[in-house]
């Protein structure tokens, strides 16, 4: 069996992990390939709702396997977070959780480097969520991380010791006052909790899965526009984030990958800093801010809202190969009298439909209109019941990126899930 990869199409927080959850019974196992606690994925059901950061979202079904991946970066802190919530729903992630020894671990030192850095940057931040990722997958790439297969090495303690005072010397040429002391007993707590998980070499355990015809799922994390190489740089995260990723996160080959689920919210979104062409700060915006709850999962902070940006959703089925597209938050745009998306836009008073080098300076948006449909869709569990607005809607999006739109999500509870 082959490998299935679902991951975000704009700046992350398209409902990825609503879907997980929704698609993990047809699966045996979801696997997190990349990003760390920077993610925030809601899931709702039963009149609950539950934020995992690196857990991945099929954690709720006892019978899926659910993998860590070495391209993930672990923060012991928020892991144990994470598992100490899961337990008091009764649900024990020893079961279905295992950890991949190739994973990199967020040192205490990595998050205080991540708010030193940007609070030297000023106004030029990159509004990172802060949890250490850009300053842990730096240490990855120049060689000198930790990984979580270390942490059953007797020289474990010194390699802690050893890069945390290579940190507390970066540290030094900021002027940032932090204090260890208050990160450092909880992140050995989280190092003791992860002893109790089994940690495993995960691209044996995905060769092995597929080879023993498993249905697996890749879950991205943020989204093809926040991808270190493909995205709105710098303004972006410090993984791939985008298909590729989930071979190099899980250890398996491109060749295995079947289909790739593009998700896209029917508006769009964007948290922390960075160019948005088809952003709205007029009353518009704030009012898809409010229909749809648009406060950051991990940070809570207010996310940026607009239209859809077409022009980046046809990048990203570029990028990723995607195949299927999933299409959110539909119902948040119930009551507008008309929708837009860009279809194009005017970069230096030109026309284009390529997504440019850089959406900085003088880049517009060209709209095209669309009639909205101003009925509740929430309670529609068919998609011939969806009004005929919405399906041109869908339609025109299809027809543009010539990939099906093939769920239809029109809320946040599992229930509140179209099926084509
Ligand atoms: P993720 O990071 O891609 O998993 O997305 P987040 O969980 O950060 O943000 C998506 C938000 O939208 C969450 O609060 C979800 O509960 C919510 N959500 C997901 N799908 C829908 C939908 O179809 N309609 C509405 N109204 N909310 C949705
Ligand atoms: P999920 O998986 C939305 C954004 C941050 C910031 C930039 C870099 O929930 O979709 P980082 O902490 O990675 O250094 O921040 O990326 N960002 C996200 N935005 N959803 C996410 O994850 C994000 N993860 C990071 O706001 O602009
Ligand atoms: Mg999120």
């Amino acid at each position: 069996m082959k490998v299935d990869v679902l991951l975000g199409t704009q700046w992350g927080d398209e409902g990825k992990g609503k879907i997980v959850d929704v698609l993990t019974p047809s699966y045996d196992v979801i696997a997190r390939f990349q990003g760390g606690p920077n993610a925030g994925h809601s899931l709702e059901f039963n009149g609950m709702r539950h934020v995992l950061h690196t857990i991945p979202s099929g954690i709720f079904h006892s019978d899926s396997l659910n993998i860590i991946g070495n391209g993930v970066v672990l923060d012991p802190v928020v892991f144990k977070k994470e598992i100490d919530k899961l337990k008091e729903l009764g649900v024990d992630a020893r079961k279905n959780l295992v950890i991949s020894k190739k994973a990199h671990l967020i040192l205490p030192t990595h998050r205080i480097i991540d708010a030193a850095s940007e609070a030297a940057k000023g106004k030029e931040k990159i509004g990172s969520t802060l949890k250490g990722i850009g300053p842990t997958y730096m240490d990855k790439t120049g060689r000198n991380g930790m990984r979580v297969g270390d942490i059953i090495s007797p020289e474990f303690l010194n390699k802690y010791k050893y890069l945390t005072e290579k940190h507390e010397n970066i540290l030094k040429h900021y002027d940032y006052d932090y204090s260890l002391l208050d990160f450092e007993q909880g992140w050995f707590e989280g190092i003791e909790l992860i002893r109790e998980f089994k940690l495993v070499d995960s691209e044996y355990l995905m060769n092995d899965l597929i080879s023993e015809g498993k249905k697996i799922l890749a879950e991205g994390a943020q989204g093809t526009l926040l991808d270190i190489d493909f995205g709105t740089y710098p303004f972006v995260t410090s993984s791939n984030t985008v298909c590729a990723g989930a071979c190099n996160g899980l250890g398996f080959a491109p060749g295995k990958i079947a289909r790739v689920m593009g998700i896209f919210k029917a508006y769009c979104t964007r948290v922390g800093s960075g160019p948005f062409t088809s952003e709205l700060l007029d009353e518009d915006g704030i009012k898809l801010q409010k229909m749809g709850h648009e406060f950051g999962s991990t940070t809570g902070r207010p996310r940026r809202c607009g239209w859809l940006d077409l022009v980046a959703l046809k990048y990203a089925v570029m990028i990723n190969g995607i195949n299927e597209l999933i299409m959110t938050k539909a119902d948040v745009l119930d009551s507008f009298d008309s929708i837009k998306l860009a279809s194009h836009y005017l970069v230096n008073g030109e026309k284009t439909a390529f997504f440019p080098y850089s959406i900085e300076g003088d880049v517009k948006p060209v709209y095209k209109e669309f009639k909205g449909w101003k009925v509740d869709i929430t309670g529609i569990r068919t998609y011939n019941e969806l009004p005929e607005e919405l399906k041109n809607y869908i339609s025109f999006i299809e027809q543009e990126t010539g990939v099906p739109v093939k769920i239809v999500s029109v809320g946040p509870d599992r229930e509140q899930t179209i099926f084509r």
